[in-house]
């Protein structure tokens, strides 16, 4: 297959290539880029659906990685870029260097941008853990470093940024489910932080849509319990005026569960809030010979993962309201599932060589259909 260089941003030349049969272009301007026709980006284009991606790893350099990701999809998240332990690993002093790339690479290919994270109890910068538990940093500090997080990040890439994953999962796994006493923020701040980061976050870049983002808040614990307390909760702060955009269900599933069927009715029910939804974390994971190969152990698995991805892709397409459809990464070995799911893998839409995986054609298929019987968004 022939491989498309990156332009520089700047250059303006068109440069035009047969990728696979199919045209695509290079031009940095995004606003000209062509995706392959039967590239998911593409086909989901009718219905106004973004298609997007979790960059993991943080590879623009290798160009079979990099021409996937500009040609597939048409939104895209840093897995790891816009953490606050990457953007600020020694106090006051930032480091955008790796998100501004990507923004770059985004705009350049006609692509959308998930901001993720700015409020999460992991991957915090360890000055900031470390002066929390040996009291250097009281409570009110605490707050005011949270505060100037919030506003020099979304500052920083203002404009720049169509949602923002404000505030990530903050509610117990427990039925029924709450805010988490325990969170870091919420055990040191109280409850009442959740609203503050969505005002702060709307103050600092009020055109970037705002949501709160979190795992099982779909139906996927099998009670509904978290998506419940969810609900609840972002109802009560709508009522009391805070700035929240958007609910993301992450969609982290697990063929051993089986398919949540109540996914689409909950994304229904935040949409009836006159919220944005959007999936925004899309796996499905299985049980593997090896983390090397990932195999799944169980034939019918290579049914379970394309008919479960098909089905969240479908639940996603029914409802209006929701904007994008992210895959947590694209490629078997770049997963982050094999490092946290013990013995599981197999949970994205190409093999651990970066071949297409059956899922793909299911998916096309899926968007295809879409594109004569979904509701635009
Ligand atoms: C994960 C990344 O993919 C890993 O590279 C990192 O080591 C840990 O975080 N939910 C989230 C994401 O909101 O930020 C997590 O990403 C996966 C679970």
């Amino acid at each position: 297959m022939k491989v498309r260089r990156l332009t520089t941003v700047g250059a303006a030349l068109a440069v035009t290539v047969l990728i696979g049969g199919t045209a695509a272009s290079a031009v940095p301007n995004g606003a000209q880029f062509r995706p392959p026709a039967d590239s998911l980006r593409a086909l989901a284009q009718p219905t106004g659906l973004r298609i997007g991606t979790a960059v993991i790893p943080f590879d623009l350099d290798t160009d079979g990685y990099v021409q996937l990701v500009g040609d597939q999809f048409s939104v895209v998240t840093p897995g790891n870029e816009m953490k606050w332990q990457v953007v600020e690993p020694t106090q006051g002093s930032y480091d955008w260097t790796a998100a501004d790339r990507l923004v770059s690479f985004a705009q350049a290919h006609g692509q959308l941008v998930r901001g993720h994270t700015l409020t999460w109890h992991n991957q915090l910068p360890n000055w900031l853990t470390a002066g929390v538990a040996d009291g250097s940093i009281s409570n009110d500090q605490l707050k005011s470093l949270l505060h100037k997080h919030i506003v020099d990040e979304m500052t920083h890439f203002k404009g720049k940024i169509w949602q923002w994953d404000v505030a990530n999962e903050f509610f117990t796994d427990s039925n029924p489910s709450q805010i988490n006493p325990n969170d870091f923020w919420v055990s040191h701040l109280g409850a009442g932080i959740l609203g503050d980061v969505f005002r702060w976050a709307h103050a600092a870049d009020p055109k970037a849509l705002l949501f709160y983002n979190d795992y099982n808040i779909a139906g996927e614990d099998g009670t509904n319990a978290k998506s419940d307390a969810v609900y609840a909760w972002v109802k009560s702060q709508l009522a009391a005026g805070v700035p929240i955009n958007g609910i993301g269900d992450q969609g982290h599933l697990d063929t051993q569960y089986g398919y949540p069927y109540s996914l689409q009715s909950n994304l229904q029910r935040f949409a009836n809030l006159h919220l944005k939804v959007a999936i925004t974390e899309a796996d499905v994971r299985t049980f593997v010979t090896d983390a090397a190969s990932q195999v799944p152990t169980d034939h019918l698995a290579e049914f379970a993962q394309p008919y479960e991805f098909e089905q969240m892709l479908k639940a996603c397409l029914a409802v209006q309201a929701c904007i994008s459809f992210t895959f947590w990464g694209f490629g078997d070995a770049d997963s982050w599932v094999p490092g946290f799911f013990k013995g599981e893998g197999y949970a994205t839409i190409y093999d651990v060589n970066l071949n297409p995986k059956p899922v793909i054609q299911v998916l096309q298929q899926e968007l295809r259909l879409a594109a004569r019987a979904a509701p635009v968004r």
